[in-house]
């Protein structure tokens, strides 16, 4: 495509300002569940029902509130926290939390379907060790009779040196997922992140990479002072460390938020065809490199799960992320934590609420919903579009017992520009995202969610 037809493609799709974090589609979910105005009865007798008559293994997400400092751009549940007996009094919590909570959960451990556990936050990584060894043991306990087969840790590479990486994997951690963002210093500077390149390095030293299958990275993708030229320089440092996954999250920002209005000040943001080039850039070199592409904004080293899944055609992606194999239902235990069981999307209490309920000895209130047939059907499209750039007309059919040109007309319509841009087509048995329309795949996904937005 030659550069001005480009240029017109990004002047029509791609707007101005970062993306709207509420659409980022991580997760399908309508737009009302970000205002929590459906209460579901009783977390417990939903989650004890759900078990009973599901079959699908169970990944538990244990959230960790707090981080030293925050960062400018975070849109994570996520608040600054020094105050070490504030810190542990959450640690105490959740394992209060994970107690109340274990005579439900317990059946689906003693089947083995529980083989999952993240520990995310924040930064779970500002827990003391004392505070990680429990939170851990209890955790494993849960997933008895086998133990998780995947227990991953969000790691903040400023927090941790090699001998507490070497402790979470005597705690049975196997998988670490490491926050960079970005390697430049004058870009670190803007979104008020300090660390130390050696910090970062010393996570991908041989020495922990012999305890840990996999390690991967979060990058952004949009900071303030980011260029095409820092970008380059900072995708080279990836590959000189080869993590076995990297994560580049496109930046994100909730509009009106103070933090976006602070994040622009910092700037100049880069605007959407520097965007466009920073994100066609990652592409060519991860996968110049000897990357697997999987998903819109995730690669894997071939050896990897996730690239495995990829040629298996059997990749997932939760509110975790992707995921290789098969699909897992979520249970979040934190607070703020999301908890995804099938077609329910619930919500924990935020930190205040949720610590007040506990202290109390009860469990803390869900809000959320039950997603409709049809929004799972979205959910469904827009997972097959992030994830594979098609979505296979008579599989999803199959799925959801619908005609997908009937059930989604008013969508198909509003591509029609798209289509008419040669982004997309809907020949026969597929609809494609083409080569060309790849850089636009968010834009395409928003048709399929703004109706019941
Ligand atoms: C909860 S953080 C975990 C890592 C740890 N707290 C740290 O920062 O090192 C998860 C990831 O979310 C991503 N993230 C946070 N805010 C974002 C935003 N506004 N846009 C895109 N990605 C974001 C970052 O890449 C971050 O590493
Ligand atoms: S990016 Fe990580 S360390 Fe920074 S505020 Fe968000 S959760 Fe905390």
């Amino acid at each position: 495509m030659d550069s001005r037809a480009l240029q017109r493609l990004i002047a029509r799709y791609v707007a101005t300002d970062p993306p709207d974090s509420r659409r980022m589609f991580y997760t399908y979910e309508p737009l009302r569940y970000v205002r929590l105005d459906v209460a579901p009865p009783s977390f417990r007798k939903t989650l004890a029902g759900f078990l009973r008559r599901s079959q699908v293994p169970l990944a538990l997400y244990v959230h960790v509130p707090y981080c030293p400092r925050r960062c400018l751009y975070c849109t994570c549940n996520a608040t600054a926290c020094s105050d070490r007996a504030r810190v542990r009094e959450v640690a105490r919590l959740l394992l209060r939390e994970l107690d109340l909570l274990a005579p439900t959960l317990a059946p689906a451990g003693a089947a083995g379907r529980i083989d999952t556990i993240h520990l995310g936050g924040g930064s779970p990584t500002i827990l003391a060790d004392g505070e990680f060894d429990r939170l851990a043991e209890r955790l494993r306990a849960l997933a008895a009779p086998h133990g998780p087969r995947e227990f991953a840790v969000e790691v903040d590479p400023r927090a941790v040196d090699t001998s507490r990486l070497r402790r979470y994997h005597e705690r049975g951690v196997n998988r670490l997922s490491v926050g960079v963002q970005d390697f430049e210093p004058r870009v670190l500077a803007a979104v008020g992140r300090t660390q130390a390149r050696a910090a970062v390095e010393a996570v991908f030293s041989p020495e922990v990479r012999s305890l840990y299958p996999s390690i991967g990275m979060d990058l952004i993708c949009g900071l303030p002072r980011q260029t095409v030229r820092t970008w380059a320089r900072t995708l080279e440092h990836v590959l000189r460390l080869r993590p076995d996954r990297v994560a580049v999250n496109p930046l994100n920002v909730v509009p009106g938020q103070a933090a976006a209005t602070i994040l622009r000040r910092r700037g100049p943001l880069p605007g959407p065809a520097a965007r466009v080039a920073m994100e066609r850039l990652t592409v060519d070199t991860l996968v110049g490199g000897g990357y697997v592409r999987t998903g819109f904004d995730h690669f894997a080293l071939p050896h990897d799960d996730l690239a495995r899944a990829v040629r298996t055609r059997t990749l997932h992606r939760n509110l975790l992320g992707y995921t290789p194999g098969v699909w897992h239902d979520v249970v979040g235990v934190g607070p703020g934590a999301n908890t995804e069981l099938g077609p329910f999307r619930v919500k924990n209490e935020p930190l205040g609420p949720w610590s007040a309920a506990l202290r109390g000895g009860r469990l803390p209130d869900h809000h959320g919903l039950l997603l409709s047939r049809d929004d799972l059907l979205r959910a469904d499209v827009i997972h097959e579009l992030l994830a594979w750039y098609r979505v296979d007309v008579p599989g999803l059919e199959r799925r959801h017992g619908v005609r997908f040109r009937e059930a989604l007309a008013a969508e198909l319509r509003a591509l029609a520009g798209f289509a008419a841009d040669g982004l997309v087509r809907l020949r026969g048995e597929e609809l494609v995202v083409t080569a060309r329309g790849r850089p636009f795949v968010l834009p395409i996904c928003w048709a399929f969610a703004r109706a019941s937005g």
